[in-house]
């Protein structure tokens, strides 16, 4: 059951389609990218894990980056969104910028893709990366027991990303690297999500 799951969901487009459905087309999401993310006209802005970039749309292609380890997506989003700037990044190496590149960092439902082990490294990179007066945008999807809605609970027991944390162990792990400016609570399509606003340390 797990393996076709997984198989669909590394496909961009039944990504795209699915999450849109169950999201609401991510409009919570915006929401909170357009409140928290004013870029000036030099500002640049990195999204991590970018998924299929739909983002990137409530940028300039001059201010955007869109990374992630999934080649398929970063094809996809390529040939979708012509002049953005879509890059394939490889788990456990340095992001490919000098530091205090970005004034903004959007971190979107991609912690849990990622293992105890590998997460430190890559907090590392997106602080090295981070202008001295930039901000960390993340938010990520909460285990079983912190979701509201029953779909929910369900829906995380078979999500690709294996390392769900808690809002605590999350607050936990963020604090070793960024200072947390806000911490809430929001909610897409069935999900509780858990929102960080976090500056340079
Ligand atoms: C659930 S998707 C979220 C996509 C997008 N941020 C959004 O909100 O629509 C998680 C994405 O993180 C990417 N990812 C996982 N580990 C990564 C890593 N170490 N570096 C960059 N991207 C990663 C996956 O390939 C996937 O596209």
């Amino acid at each position: 059951m797990q393996k076709v799951i997984d198989y669909f969901f590394r496909n961009p487009r039944f990504f795209l389609i699915f999450r849109n459905k169950l999201q609401n087309n991510l409009i919570s999401e915006k929401n909170v990218i357009r409140k928290r993310i004013k870029l000036n006209k030099n500002s640049k802005m990195l999204d991590f894990g970018c998924g299929t970039g739909d983002f990137c749309l409530l940028f300039d292609m001059s201010q955007y980056t869109g990374v992630d380890i999934d080649d398929k997506f970063i094809e996809f989003n390529k040939s979708r969104f012509k002049g953005y700037n879509f890059i394939k990044v490889e788990e456990g190496k340095s992001l490919p910028f000098r530091g205090s590149y970005f004034d903004k960092i959007l971190v979107f439902g991609v912690l849990h893709h990622i293992s105890d082990n590998s997460i430190k490294q890559i907090l590392m990179e997106l602080n090295r990366v981070l202008s001295d007066s930039g901000e960390v945008l993340l938010y990520d999807q909460l285990p079983s027991d912190e979701q509201k809605k029953f779909f929910a609970k369900v829906l995380v027991k078979f999500d690709r990303g294996k390392f769900l944390r808690g809002s605590e162990q999350l607050k936990i792990l963020l604090k070793n690297h960024f200072k947390i400016k806000e911490n809430y609570k929001i909610r897409s399509g069935p999900y509780t999500l858990c929102v960080f606003v976090l500056k340079k340390s």
